[in-house]
């Protein structure tokens, strides 16, 4: 008989089909490809199987870790838990009429390939938000954002199931307590629920919205006056994302590292005459301040310290060499974070969240 290694080994929980890997390595769970395993591992397609694999977690007195793409944590090289991949499938119109189209999505889908389908099937909203790396599930934990929208602009509620007592929770919009990168699951709720469907409301028809950045200038240098199709912006978005942002695929991120902060008119007026170009937006009363021009301006961008660095091109984005840890990534964050503290006072927080279980 062939002995598997440590690392192979699968429990069978409670006579389940269910596979519960042991020592398992999560280096290909995530973006930033660091060295990493789990005390437990296991796949969920269903809700049933989700629900057992808490049920085990309960039993081993373990916490547990959901995960989708692992495009935004940073994990620690141990995780004493259960990690949980979440992979519950699906995509259905729920509703149709001339103004809206209702979808639902299952947690475990890709984020991407969720707003192409939604393009095919005529619901628009989504085109400024192509390419975000992950799963629908993780959407809301973030409030993910990009090319001047949010998925709270077309959320309508999500389902969960709470960790602690295997109910399954309906959330709407209000109940997410959504913000700049920001939602009760990172905060009050953090911890506390393990998503398994998202209900978004979308447009029947096409509103373009190219006010961001590069993206009306692109469009119109590529269409002159006609008008863009979501496609067309889509294609866009996903051009201009793939010029600035690093490829994980070829070298380990977690897109921004941190939050653009954001400060209140005094400390802007103050920051406004040491530093006359300082690239900031207003935000109701205050203003949000570019991270990426913060640390760029510290002489950082483009800089590594063993095996972790700042991208050559988006000093925002932090970046794996390989053979990175957790640690690693964390110290490296750390220099910046006091580095853009005694330059400018501004005190940046980080987007990923950081497991050391
Ligand atoms: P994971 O990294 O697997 O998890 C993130 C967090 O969510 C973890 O705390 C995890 O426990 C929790 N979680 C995951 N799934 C569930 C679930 N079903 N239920 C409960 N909790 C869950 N983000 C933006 O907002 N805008 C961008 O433009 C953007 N660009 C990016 C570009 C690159 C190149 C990369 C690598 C990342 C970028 N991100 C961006 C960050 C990232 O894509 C998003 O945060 C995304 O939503 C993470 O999805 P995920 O499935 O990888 O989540
Ligand atoms: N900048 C520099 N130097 C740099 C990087 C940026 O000067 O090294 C300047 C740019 O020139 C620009 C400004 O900073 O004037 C903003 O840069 P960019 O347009 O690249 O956007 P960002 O603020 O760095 C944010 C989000 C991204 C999102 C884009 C597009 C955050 C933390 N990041 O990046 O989201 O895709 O806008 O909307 O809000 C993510 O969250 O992981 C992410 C990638």
């Amino acid at each position: 008989m062939v002995k598997l290694p440590k690392y192979c080994r699968i429990n069978y929980y409670m006579n389940s089909p269910l596979k519960i890997h042991e020592n398992y390595s999560l280096k290909h769970q995530n973006t930033l490809g660091l060295l990493a395993s789990a005390r437990y591992y296991v796949e969920t397609h269903t809700v049933a199987e989700l629900l057992e694999a808490l049920a085990f977690a309960r039993d081993k007195k373990l916490p547990v870790i959901p995960l989708g793409s692992g495009s935004n944590v940073v994990l620690g090289e141990f995780l004493n838990a259960l990690v949980i991949h979440i992979n519950l499938e699906g995509r259905s119109v729920l509703q149709r009429d001339q103004n809206r189209v209702v979808v639902r999505a299952g947690a475990g889908e890709n984020w991407h390939e969720l707003v192409l389908w939604a393009l095919t099937h005529e619901a628009f909203g989504l085109e400024n938000l192509s390419l975000i790396p992950g799963t629908v599930g993780a959407a809301p934990i973030q409030n993910i954002g990009a090319y001047g929208v949010e998925l709270k602009d077309y959320f309508v509620s999500l389902e969960a199931v709470n960790v602690e007592s295997g109910e399954i929770e309906c959330f709407d919009r209000q109940a997410c307590g959504f913000g700049y990168r920001d939602s009760v699951f990172k905060g009050e709720k953090l911890d506390q629920y393990i998503i398994t469907s998202v209900i978004l409301e979308l447009d029947a028809v096409l509103k373009p919205r190219l006010g961001y950045g590069q993206l009306g200038e692109l469009v119109v240098k590529r269409l002159g006056n006609d008008v863009p199709s979501a496609f067309d912006i889509s294609q866009a978005v996903c051009d201009i994302r793939r010029e600035k942002l690093p490829d994980p695929a070829v070298i380990g991120n977690a897109g921004s590292f941190f939050k653009n902060p954001e400060i209140l008119p005094e400390e802007m007026d103050n920051l406004k005459k040491l530093y006359p170009n300082i690239v900031a937006y207003p935000v109701g009363q205050k203003w949000k301040l570019a991270a990426g021009w913060l640390i760029d301006q510290t002489g950082l961008k483009g800089k590594r310290e063993g095996a972790v660095g700042t991208y050559q091109n988006q000093a925002l984005v932090l970046v794996n060499h390989g053979g990175a840890t957790g640690q690693d990534v964390l110290s490296f964050s750390s220099m910046i974070q006091q580095k853009v503290n005694e330059k400018f006072g501004v005190l940046l927080e980080r987007e990923p969240r950081f497991y050391n279980a």
